[in-house]
């Protein structure tokens, strides 16, 4: 059973794929949830499909979570809807396979700054929120590409064995106030991200919804650290 008090989330990248389905499952399961990403009409779109689930306990704005200021502005936005911050969900990312030849600099920025930079602010700015929690949680989008590289993964490699790195040592940051920390890491799962949906193999944003739902079903004293899930097929 879920901690009754673990209610309140925000879910950065809610806006399609694994995000969306987390936000989908997690508004059935009764939680409140804020989401953001950093295009308005799919923010808007999103909460209005979500909006079908529970009117009430759905909102979001738009934030690009490589800004920090953003991220203020938009955590103060999430504080205001939800009442408090129980769980960060760090999911927002981009991806993109390009050899160290071919990739500029403002590609490398806008990977790195979306997925590791991102879950550092969000992180960052929550935590003064998720200090003031019974059951606090972070729960961060890793990925398989953060333990095995790949041809053209300088980037989101990088980001990836980043992510792994700073979820670890958040934990250890973090365990001092009680605020739980998690390493969700997917192999290759069907959204827009992936080349892989085109081969109907992959995993389902759904299935990596419901890592997430497990996890928070865990008593306050019980930290999943890091979770691996790969397709079966
Ligand atoms: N798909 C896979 O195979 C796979 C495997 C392992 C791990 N993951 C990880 O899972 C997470 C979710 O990815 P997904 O597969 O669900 O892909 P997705 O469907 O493309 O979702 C990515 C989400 O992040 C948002 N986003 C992108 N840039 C952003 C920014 N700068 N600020 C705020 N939001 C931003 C996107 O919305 P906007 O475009 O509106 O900003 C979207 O809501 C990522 O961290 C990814 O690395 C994916």
């Amino acid at each position: 059973m879920i901690q009754k008090m673990s209610k309140n989330v925000l879910i950065t990248g809610g806006s399609s794929g694994i995000g969306f389905a987390t936000a989908k499952l997690l508004l059935k399961n009764g939680f409140k949830v804020f989401i953001c990403s950093s295009n308005i009409d799919k923010v808007n779109k999103s909460i209005n499909n979500l909006k079908k689930i529970n009117k009430s306990s759905i909102s979001g704005s738009v934030c690009d979570v490589a800004n920090f200021l953003a991220v203020k502005d938009m955590i103060l936005k999430a504080i205001s809807f939800l009442g408090g911050l129980d769980i960060l969900i760090n999911n927002a990312g981009v991806g993109f396979k390009k050899s160290i030849e071919d990739i500029d600099f403002i590609e490398w920025n806008k990977l790195i700054g979306t997925n590791l930079t991102g879950a550092f602010n969000c992180s960052k700015i929550s935590i003064p929120y998720l200090k003031k929690s019974k059951n606090p949680q972070i729960i961060n989008l890793g990925s398989r590409s953060g333990r095995y590289s790949f041809e053209g993964g300088t980037a989101y490699n990088a980001s990836k064995f980043g992510m792994q790195g700073f979820s670890e040592a958040l934990y250890l940051d973090l365990k001092k106030y009680k605020i739980k920390v998690t390493l969700i890491a997917p192999g290759s799962v069907n959204t827009q991200l992936t080349e892989e949906n085109k081969l109907k193999k992959a995993l389902k944003p759904e299935d990596i919804a419901k890592v997430v739902v497990d996890t928070l079903g865990h008593k306050t004293h019980s930290n999943v650290n890091w979770i691996e899930i790969r397709s079966n097929y």
